[in-house]
């Protein structure tokens, strides 16, 4: 490794340092054993094993059936407009679709003899904007359902929540009888997707706005350049777009495709143009405007670098003018995000000239330097009726109150912003390209229980934003980064607070994913896609197998493990394998169940053996497949761990169900193997580990179950079995 390369990873860890203490800290945010049962009580009321996601405001089932079938019709009642048509058409497509029933594209005339009626006031907002009204109630009887909104926008929640409503059994299709009423928690449902580390062509955020609007998401927060690529056409300024993306970049037509893609769905489109920091593909261009002579050239690594554009000089405020001015009239959002996050100031540092302006205007440090740019920006952004939002670092004393926080350092950082009078939104929890499972998300509060904010402040809180960061994700790979965790994060955002019970959130979750193929999103697809294309072969069978109980490594540690690039390609094992196994949820599930039933050890204990000779056999079968795929080879260790954990947990098993204890060698043998196959290799790490420890130690503590109650017994074993507490990275 470099000197260079060392100093990035170094850099790549830091955004990872605060992140990691945030997911410590809500961790201990998941709900003692009371409270979880009286919110499960509650759930239970409310959504019923339905499959809403996010479950709404407030529902009463009631009884009653409302049959779908082929005659289902839809008459629009009151105030109608090419949007809510389009939003029933497509909410047509998807339902005939998935019933394989052929509909009538035509609207009913007649109330009366409609299946659904759609009762909206007015259109909404013009342009989607923070705060409209998104609000809208749903009752469906055995004859007829009926929407009602107060905007289109409303209507078009509404319509998602009725396509989760159906259901089927032997007697057909149908709606369960139902009252609700529903709008949201917080104003602001983000997703960001970095475009700038790699490119994603339209096709790819179409597909993801129509994944947004399925789960009542609002923003698509779009972070447009990077060190690593600027990728907006510019007419002002050619030379930025054609020498800062490799040719990979959005027409300005495109842009108006995508912004009126996303208003079709009530969704706000809020460009990020990222500066001071992370700009050296507009240097590239521009050297002229940065802190250092240059020349620049796209970035193609991953960390922090230290391209900053010159905040002294009059020269860099005029082109930031012209080209946001120009942005300004691009983008109809009131809000432009400026980024302003992880400038190191280096250059800074080295440049005399930068270093006597400082001295001159009494400007202390870098981030008062920062200051002084950010509020340059704000009156750039004022002048073209913009609204200035960044990231925590442009919160300082001088920051002017209209300026909007997004907190990607954690609750409390947005709690003080909050406290200081600045609207703000929570990111930290969020950040999707951590790898970690949607439950860790899931308990991420942008108004912890903890925060001692007034209910002034906590109004201050506008939402939240799932960040898709670019570094490891192509068009092949990046739905199944985004989805379908990012739901469970859309969830926390718009349903009541005490919507918490994370194993129903697991259910529920699993149909909301089905249901986004209906929508050509690819995070299922793909995944078969890419192990056979790593097999060459239709018969994947084994790899699978593999794949499916072992997730890139947290945090980011992939990079550390698996140096690449931004040209290297992502279609590795690592690429295919999921962020949160439900193979290993359920065999996780499993254990407990099998272990909770000492001493019998019956249940579920046939579901565990099969589970595990099929691990056994697919470790058999890989050496051959990896052997005739030289793109494989990376993965041949993990095929030996699999044949080791499938063998300890094949054998602990039969201890447990002779009731006979293994000597204590056999133990030791076995739990040093789990430890060497609980090492990540080529950036995975398998998820069953700890399980498969619980059964060696269960077994060698047969002994110990005649001096003690099954549940006391539990729970050493479950004590034993635990990994020890992770190192902070
Ligand atoms: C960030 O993660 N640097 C906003």
């Amino acid at each position: 490794m470099s000197g260079e390369m060392k100093v990035k990873h170094l850099r790549v860890m830091k955004r990872a340092n605060y992140l990691y203490s945030l997911l410590i800290a809500t961790s201990f945010l998941s709900l003692p054993l009371p409270t979880q049962n009286r919110v499960m009580a509650q759930q239970a009321m409310t959504s019923d094993h339905l499959d809403l996601m996010p479950v709404p405001a407030s529902l009463q089932i009631q009884t009653g059936r409302l049959p779908f079938t082929r005659s289902f019709n839809v008459a629009i009642k009151n105030y109608t407009d090419d949007r809510l048509r389009a939003g029933i058409a497509r909410m047509l497509t998807r339902i005939a679709g998935r019933t394989v029933l052929t509909l009538s594209p035509e609207l009913a005339t007649d109330e009366s003899a409609a299946i659904l009626v759609v009762q909206c006031e007015r259109a909404g907002e013009i342009i989607p904007s923070l705060g409209e009204n998104e609000s809208y109630s749903l009752e469906i009887n055995d004859k007829q359902a009926r929407l009602v909104a107060p905007t289109v926008v409303g209507a078009l929640r509404g319509l998602e929540t009725f396509l989760q409503l159906l259901q089927g059994d032997r007697d057909g299709y149908y709606l369960p009888a139902i009252k609700i009423q529903d709008q949201p928690r917080f104003p602001w449902r983000g997703l960001l997707i970095d475009v700038a580390r790699h490119y994603e062509p339209i096709e790819v955020l179409k597909r993801n706005l129509d994944a947004m609007a399925a789960v009542k998401l609002n923003v698509f927060h779009w972070h447009l350049t990077e060190d690593q690529g600027f990728r907006v056409e510019s007419k002002k300024f050619p030379r930025l777009h054609t020498l800062g993306s490799d040719g990979l970049f959005y027409t300005q037509d495109q842009v108006r495709e995508i912004i009126a893609y996303a208003r079709d769905r009530g969704i706000r489109v809020m460009p990020e143009f990222d500066i001071p920091g992370h700009s050296t593909s507009w240097l590239v261009a521009y050297p002229e405007f940065g802190s250092a002579p240059g020349p620049y050239k796209i970035e193609r690594g991953a960390g922090i670098f230290e391209p900053a554009l010159d905040p002294t000089r009059e020269q860099t405020y005029k082109f930031l003018d012209t080209f946001l001015g120009e942005m300004a009239g691009l983008f109809p959002d009131a809000y432009m995000h400026i980024g302003g996050d992880e400038n190191e100031g280096k250059q800074w540092d080295r440049n005399p000239q930068i270093q006597a302006f400082m001295k001159e205007k009494g400007i202390k440090d870098n981030h008062a330097l920062q200051a002084y740019f950010n509020q340059r920006i704000l009156k750039i952004l004022q002048k073209h009726h913009k609204k200035m939002i960044g990231w925590d670092e442009i919160l300082h004393p001088d920051l002017p109150q209209d300026a909007v926080i997004q907190s990607w350092r954690g609750p409390a950082s947005l709690a003080e912003a909050a406290k200081k009078g600045y609207n703000g939104i929570l990111s930290a929890g969020y950040y999707i390209d951590l790898v970690l499972p949607a439950s860790q998300h899931y308990v991420a509060d942008p108004i912890p229980a903890d925060a001692s904010l007034t209910p002034e402040e906590a109004k201050r809180i506008l939402g939240g934003e799932a960040t898709m960061w670019g570094e490891w994700v192509s068009p092949e790979t990046i739905d199944s980064r985004i989805w379908p965790r990012t739901a469970a994060i859309a969830e926390r955002l718009w349903s009541p607070r005490n919507v918490t019970d994370i194993e129903d959130m697991y259910r529920r979750l699993s149909v909301i994913s089905r249901q986004l193929e209906e929508l050509g999103l690819t995070h299922e697809k793909n995944y078969g896609m890419l192990l056979r294309r790593l097999t060459a072969s239709e018969n994947t069978g084994p790899l699978r197998t593999l794949a499916s109980i072992v997730e890139p490594v947290k945090q980011y540690r992939r990079y550390q493990m698996r140096p690449q690039t931004m040209l290297s390609p992502l279609t590795g094992l690592v690429d295919a394998a999921r962020p949160d196994s439900e193979t290993a949820r359920q065999f996780n599930s499993n254990v407990d169940a099998f272990l909770a039933d000492a001493p019998r050890f019956t249940l579920f204990r046939s579901d565990l053996e099969h589970t595990l000779d099929e691990w056994q056999a697919a470790s058999r079968r890989l050496g051959p497949m990896i052997d005739q795929s030289p793109a494989l080879q990376e993965a041949r260790p993990l095929a030996n761990n699999l044949s080791a954990i499938a063998e300890a947990g094949l054998e602990a098993l039969s201890y447990l169900s002779s009731g006979s204890a293994p000597a204590a060698e056999w133990s030791q043998k076995q739990l040093a193997r789990l430890d060497e196959a609980a090492k990540p290799k080529a950036a995975l790490e398998f998820v069953v580990i700890t399980s498969v420890r619980r059964l060696v130690i269960a077994a060698s503590e047969l002994p110990q179950l005649r001096s003690m109650t099954p549940a006391e017994w539990n729970k050493r074993v479950t004590t034993m079995a635990s990994p020890p507490a992770p190192a902070k990275p």
